[in-house]
């Protein structure tokens, strides 16, 4: 029985849970790094194993980049556990958009988690997360997802899960919202090599194309001199108005079929 650990990660929050996750359901893993390598084909994944799909949750949806790629994974009755990782405002409807898309492509999706972290656009928003409780909830989560597989969950129920079954994710996005570098930056292209939505051209990798920009934030976690982030006036007069409004502390939320 192999673990397809599936994820996505820009600022490495969903990687991390991805891998606590993996760990502690504790099954010989492959790992599938979209990051990196996005697929290019049909990935089959045989009843017989689990899939494990962790992905950051972009205007209250899985990125719109991923998607596709959600799409070129084929189960077959293979039990699937998934992971939405936010940044402390909603997950609103990422898992439920998350199991409708497996279910419709023979999966059945039998645990489910939202979990927390700093967010990527503005990082003061949920600083610090995830923190110690938030790991050891994403431990105890993956703990439990073992324990079910070991049982007999085919007779479960569909796991029910929050959010609108009718909602669309949004086309466009807000306005000014994509990284660029600033005069730190020394030319050594780390981040147009990386960039999943090529939207940093090799020739002058100070800039950006808004159009092709995901917003995933790799650039700047990658930067070795720090030197890529948001800097425009739209971010400086939107961070702190949506820290105020994002300052609760959320908790992570499970659910599993019964
Ligand atoms: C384009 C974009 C949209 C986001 N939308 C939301 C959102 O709707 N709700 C939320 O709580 N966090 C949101 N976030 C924050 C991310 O979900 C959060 O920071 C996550 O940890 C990023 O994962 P990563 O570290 O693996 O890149 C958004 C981030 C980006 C880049």
């Amino acid at each position: 029985m192999t673990l397809h650990t599936v994820f996505f990660s820009g600022k490495g929050a969903t990687a991390a849970c991805a891998h606590c996750v993996k760990n502690a359901i504790g099954l010989p893993a492959k790992l599938h790094n979209w990051m990196k390598k996005p697929p290019t084909g049909p990935v089959d994944i045989p009843a017989g194993d689990v899939l494990l799909l962790a992905m950051p949750v972009y205007a209250g949806f899985i990125p719109a980049i991923c998607r596709p790629w959600v799409e070129q994974l084929q189960g077959h009755g293979t039990p699937a556990v998934i992971a939405a990782v936010y940044g402390n405002r909603h997950y609103d409807n990422a898992l439920l958009q998350m199991q409708q898309l497996l279910e419709a492509r023979g999966f059945r999706v039998i645990a489910a988690g939202a979990f927390l972290a700093e967010h990527s656009i503005f990082p003061e928003v949920a600083k610090g997360r995830p923190d110690k409780e938030d790991m050891d909830a994403m431990t105890a989560f993956g703990a439990r997802c073992a324990q079910l597989l070991a049982d007999d969950w085919h007779n479960a129920l569909t796991l029910a899960l929050p959010g609108d079954p009718e909602a669309q994710a949004p086309d466009r996005k807000p306005a000014g919202m994509y990284p660029t570098a600033n005069k730190e930056c020394i030319n050594c292209r780390a981040c147009s090599d990386l960039c999943p939505g090529r939207a940093i051209p090799r020739a002058r990798p100070q800039e950006t194309d808004p159009a092709k920009c995901v917003q995933c934030g790799a650039c700047i976690a990658i930067c070795p001199m720090q030197a890529r982030g948001y800097f425009s006036d739209s971010w400086k007069e939107r961070a702190p108005v949506f820290a105020e409004k994002c300052a609760q502390y959320r908790k992570p939320e499970v659910f599993f079929v019964k």
